[in-house]
């Protein structure tokens, strides 16, 4: 190995400041893929670049060697533009189970492989593996025939893609260099590009239940992924959405699926709709399926009117080994043993859900991860909550506890009292969808 790829070179170039070549990236993926790099040296590499930043060039050459650290996989044998949607992460967010089918309904194919929930965010695998039988661990192969087959496929990371990212994500964790634009794309990106995708729409969210607390953050980290994405030679497209309350009115896993099993039927709620038809509305648009975004919403709203997204739902859960049933009876779905109803204290209007809150009630009944071996209970969490702006009678219930315990269901109702907030007068109307990157 030349001396100027010596693991001590390349850290102390960025710790003076210095930019990266391709060589030196790649020296560091390889040395996190292969071992040949010592943890403390990878560590403090990350830590230079949290502190030193990396070029739009060095991110997207990090980015590219990330994704090439494992299999790439091809589905150029599938007809028609792949797109798939990321979304950063937030609480009660389940619109890829609805989105996935709408989109394939209307003839775009969509591969999807997500991850699991770990901190207050539940991940989409965790939430589909709630329906009794579904796999998430299809192989590579079985995920690129299942996309050839049916246009789309909704699928756990294989160890064999991007295992750089799963070495260095777990150190950046414990070292405090999660929080970092260049790192986080690189992380991302080299996940979604590896997917054999040809388009990618990212809902990049903000506020008090997602990863960037301020939608200029949000603005910032799109900016970048857009940037990252597009030197893969992939579209881009990436839209800022509000996480200050969560998402539609149930969090925890079955309960999430639930609900999108409901917006497959037509009843979604309203903004958990108005998420996932304007994120359904970029994918339409990269994949060629329409001109513009009335045509597009149309067309997505045309699925659910006529059953067939929901046909296309079952289709992909019976694939993947799931009871299909649930579609039509989602009281096969896992339930918890405890339903407690919180009720409003007094008659108002609602002025606040808090989503992290929220999210840490949820986490406490079981229904995500504090460290990544916790086991998930997939009957419990929060349904029919509230929404800011709502008005309430004393008594009525601000949500419904799903607990497997009554000392869980205690210590919920205390956490979610004071999580939702009754007042007087309704708080200005925020907006849930922000501006489009492209
Ligand atoms: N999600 C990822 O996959 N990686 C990050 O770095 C942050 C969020």
């Amino acid at each position: 190995m030349s001396p100027s790829l010596f693991p001590q070179h390349i850290i102390a170039q960025k710790r003076d400041g210095g930019v990266l070549s391709r060589a030196e990236i790649g020296a560091f993926v390889r040395g996190a893929t292969d071992g040949s790099w010592a943890d403390y040296q990878l560590s403090a590499l990350l830590m230079a670049i949290f502190l030193r930043g990396m070029t739009p060039e060095e991110t997207a050459l990090y980015t590219d060697a990330m994704m090439r650290s494992g299999v790439v996989a091809d589905l150029t044998a599938v007809p028609g533009i792949k797109v798939d949607k990321h979304s950063t992460g937030g609480v009660g967010d389940k619109v890829s189970i609805p989105l996935a089918p709408m989109v394939v309904a209307c003839g775009v194919p969509v591969p999807m492989i997500s991850g699991r929930g770990l901190g207050h965010s539940g991940g989409t695998l965790d939430k589909l593996e709630s329906i009794p039988g579904f796999r998430t661990d299809l192989s590579l192969a079985d995920y690129c025939a299942q996309v050839a087959r049916i246009g789309c496929a909704l699928i756990g990371q294989t160890k064999d893609l991007a295992p750089s990212d799963k070495k260095l994500y777990a150190l950046r964790d414990v070292t405090a260099t999660v929080e970092c634009i260049p790192l986080i794309c690189g992380s991302i990106l080299a996940k979604k590009l590896a997917e054999g995708i040809d388009a990618l729409v990212l809902d990049v969210k903000f506020g008090r239940g997602a990863f960037m607390k301020t939608e200029e953050q949000a603005r910032e980290l799109a900016h970048a992924l857009v940037q990252v994405g597009r030197a893969g030679g992939k579209k881009v497209r990436a839209l800022l959405t509000a996480m200050n309350q969560p998402l539609g009115r149930t969090v925890g896993n079955a309960l999430e699926v639930g609900e999108s099993i409901a917006c497959l039927h037509g009843e979604g709620p309203a903004d958990l709709m108005e998420v996932t038809y304007a994120l359904g509305a970029q994918m339409l648009l990269l994949g060629g399926k329409a001109e513009d975004v009335a045509e597009a919403e149309a067309k997505l709203q045309a699925v659910i009117a006529d059953g067939s997204a929901l046909e296309k739902f079952r289709e992909i859960v019976v694939a993947q080994g799931g009871d299909g049933r649930v579609v039509d009876e989602p009281d096969r779905l896992p339930q918890a043993s405890h339903k407690v109803i919180l009720p409003a204290p007094a008659t108002g209007i609602i002025t606040d859900v808090d989503a992290m809150q929220v999210a840490l009630a949820a986490l406490r009944l079981g229904a995500g991860r504090a460290k990544a071996e916790d086991r998930i209970d997939p009957g419990v969490g929060v349904s029919g909550l509230v929404k800011i702006g709502e008005p309430i009678e004393a008594g009525a219930a601000l949500c419904t506890i799903h607990a497997s315990d009554a000392s869980s269901a205690k210590v919920a109702v205390e956490m979610l009292g004071k999580a939702i907030r009754v007042g007087n007068e309704a708080p200005p109307k925020a907006r849930l969808i922000g501006e489009l990157l492209s």
